[in-house]
């Protein structure tokens, strides 16, 4: 089985959460980073302690699986060999030697004006992506400290049975996204973060898409149905962001001509839904869908009416423990 996990709304859906969760009770041999990269903040909160990844796999969790980091993202080095330390995973931990490098001078230049305008994340991401299109960058190849991390990623994932696939962002994100220019430097869609590891699409088995039950972005651009960060904080919805610690904006509704779109262009097989428990507070920390209140029974059926997919995880607290797996009912 290969498995793909992306965002359906701007990113900070809870992907790390979902990932971490799979990565336990499927137990791939492999879990494979696709996606943009170290714009990306993932959480993972697990036995207790909490690691925020930017690079390195969420599902180190797993303390079987091979760590892979596709040739399709960007490596900032520093962020890298410090996040393998954190996570313990020298010795399975792995980077495609054609992965493209983010050096400090991508860094300054993501401050300049136009990043500014965009309110990127500031990680280099931007210029880095673009010295890669201009053919003018370095490869992790070239970097002494990256050596013994070197493999080939494509030859891994196509070569076992069992992967689990992480993507970043969120579709919203994307060119597809209708928000140009307010978007990453990449699509981030399941066919993209496949090609990102070196999947063909007809290798891909199952996409999950990810989203929150409410909705927030962070950076500039439009958004829909805004509220104030004072309402948010009543609301118990308020978020900061990971990378960047920036207040990210709030909106108490699930977009739903977004959504649909995200599912279709994704090819989502399966939807996730987190966060189901800061919605619906007397559902904090359920295990089963019959635990569920009915009216979180009912937000979970209109979002699969109105998605035409099925919801099949559903996260109940910020621990991967905490999630209600309904792929394992029939
Ligand atoms: P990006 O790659 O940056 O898009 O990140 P992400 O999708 O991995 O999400 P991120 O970890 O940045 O933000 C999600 C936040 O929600 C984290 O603080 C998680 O710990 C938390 N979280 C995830 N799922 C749940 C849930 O079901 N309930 C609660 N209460 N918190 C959750
Ligand atoms: P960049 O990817 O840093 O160039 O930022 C471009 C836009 O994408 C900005 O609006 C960022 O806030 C947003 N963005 C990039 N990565 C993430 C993420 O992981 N979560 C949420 N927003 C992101
Ligand atoms: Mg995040």
């Amino acid at each position: 089985m290969r498995t793909i996990v992306v965002g359906g709304q701007y990113g900070d859906e809870g992907k790390g959460k979902i990932l971490s969760y799979l990565a336990r009770v499927d137990k791939p041999k492999i879990v494979a980073r696709g996606g943009v990269g170290p714009n990306a903040g993932h959480i993972v909160v697990y036995k207790g302690e909490k690691f925020a990844l930017r690079l390195v796999p969420c599902g180190f969790v797993n303390e079987n699986a091979r760590l892979l980091i596709g040739p399709g993202v960007l490596i900032n080095p520093e962020v890298f060999l410090k996040e393998v330390a954190m996570v313990k995973g020298e010795g399975r931990t792995g980077i495609d030697r054609n992965a493209a490098v983010i050096t400090k001078e991508h860094i300054e230049r993501d401050r300049d004006a136009n990043a500014r305008k965009i309110g990127t994340t500031g990680s280099g991401c931007g210029p880095a992506m673009a010295d890669r299109v201009s053919r003018v960058g370095l490869r992790v190849s070239d970097v002494p400290e990256l050596q013994k991390y070197l493999c080939d990623v494509p030859i891994e994932v196509n070569s076992t049975e069992n992967v689990l696939i992480e993507g970043s962002q969120g579709f919203m994100l994307s060119n597809y996204g209708d928000s140009y220019p307010y978007v990453t430097s990449k699509d981030i869609t399941a066919s993209s973060v496949a090609a990102d590891v070196g999947l063909g699409p007809t290798k891909i088995d199952e996409v999950v898409m990810v989203i929150k039950a409410y909705t927030t972005r962070v950076g500039n651009g439009p958004f829909r149905d805004e509220i104030s960060i004072e309402e948010a904080e009543k609301l118990g919805y308020q978020e900061y962001g990971t990378v960047t610690g920036r207040a990210r904006r709030t909106s108490p509704h699930l977009h739903f001509k977004d959504l649909r779109r995200a599912a279709m262009v994704n090819g989502a097989t399966q939807v996730a839904i987190t966060k189901l428990d800061v919605v619906f507070k007397e559902n904090v920390g359920a295990r089963v869908f019959e635990e569920l209140t009915r009216e979180a029974r009912e937000f979970v059926a209109t979002v699969e009416r109105m998605l035409g997919t099925e919801v099949t995880l559903i996260g109940t607290g910020p621990d991967a423990k905490d999630t209600i797996d309904m792929r394992i009912r029939e």
